[in-house]
């Protein structure tokens, strides 16, 4: 169990925000697998206060898909605030988390995401503004630095975003320049566990039930977040909390098991994703494709999917596949 604020999470491996991957589908298939608590897409501020019906489509949720927390992209408080008040109306939400972490140019060119720990002080205006006219927690999710790392710096920096009113810090081990590139830098995530009291939830190549234990050993975190590991594989819940408990780990991976997640993931894309046919078939491919790229054939299956053009012929390649 872990406290965020006044919220109890009942377990300490989240579902990680990620854009254009974790819709409910997503979320849906990966609850099934033993995922406890999980995030929406990341929601864009500007776009909620200037009513884009794409947004609020993202924020699409269900009864089952409860316990979540809501993440918002922006740069000026006030906005972040509207957003907030917006959504909040109709969604209900354990948290809500301020994204301080994305290292995408054209955001970085908006001045928000990881820009936020450029001085930290819009991030820490935001938080107080937040924390002071909303009753749920406010979390922060932030990278290692802005360019280079210095631990010192983001310990200081996550210090301001307590002393601001946040509830929580989510900390990707690595900084806006890295990207996704060279190791996570678990010294770091330390540093800032022992600088601050609110908890701190480690993410950076949580990619199986073992990276998952070293991310808990060598960094002291309250909680950590699977991301690029549960795309195709949300067995990798399971799989962590039972390596916690009690150090087993997952046999190989099975074609028919495989299949048969993969095609219940894909009639939940059927039924609850509001695009075009065209617009679904080619999101279901990109979703094949991660199910898929650890089998052999995956290759071939690669070429074949992009040829098909009905969900049902969908379904009938990955019925022949393996
Ligand atoms: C496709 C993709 C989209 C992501 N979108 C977001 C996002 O919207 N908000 C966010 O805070 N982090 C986002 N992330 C970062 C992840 O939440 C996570 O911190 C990062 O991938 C490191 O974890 P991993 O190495 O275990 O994947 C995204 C990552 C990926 C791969």
């Amino acid at each position: 169990m872990i406290k965020i604020g006044s919220c109890s999470i009942h377990t300490k491996v989240f579902l990680a925000p990620m854009s254009g991957c974790t819709d409910l589908p997503f979320r849906l298939i990966a609850r099934e697998h033993g995922a406890k608590f999980c995030f929406f897409e990341m929601i864009d501020a500007h776009s909620v206060t200037h009513h884009r019906q794409k947004t609020f489509s993202m924020l699409k949720t269900l009864e089952s898909d409860q316990p979540i927390a809501l993440q918002l992209l922006g740069n000026d408080p006030q906005i972040m605030l509207s957003a907030a008040e917006t959504i909040l109306r109709s969604v209900r939400a354990s948290f809500l988390d301020i994204n301080a972490a994305c290292p995408v140019r054209k955001v970085i060119k908006k001045r928000a995401g990881a820009y936020l720990l450029k001085t930290g002080k819009t991030l820490c205006d935001t938080v107080k503004l937040l924390t002071s006219s909303l009753s749920l927690p406010i979390t922060v999710k932030m990278r290692l630095g802005y360019e280079d790392e210095t631990p010192a710096d983001i310990s200081d920096l996550a210090k301001r975003c307590e002393d601001s009113g946040a509830a929580a810090i989510f900390i990707h081990g690595r900084t806006r320049l890295q990207h996704y590139s060279g190791n996570v830098n678990y010294g770091a995530i330390r540093a800032v566990k022992e600088s601050i009291k609110i908890p701190v939830i480690g993410s950076g190549d949580v990619l199986s039930a073992q990276l998952a234990k070293k991310m808990f050993d060598e960094t002291g975190c309250d909680a950590i977040l699977v991301a690029r590991g549960s795309l195709g594989n949300p067995w990798i819940f399971r799989a962590i909390e039972n390596h916690l408990k009690d150090g087993s780990l997952p046999g190989p991976r099975d074609l028919k098991e495989m299949k048969k997640v993969l095609k219940r993931h894909l009639s939940f894309m059927h039924k609850h994703m509001e695009c075009s046919e065209p617009g679904k078939l080619g999101v279901m491919r990109k979703v094949t494709l991660w199910y898929t790229k650890s089998f052999p054939g995956a290759k071939s299956m690669r070429g074949e999917i992009s040829l098909v053009k009905s969900y049902g012929k969908m379904l009938e390649s990955i019925e022949s596949f393996g």
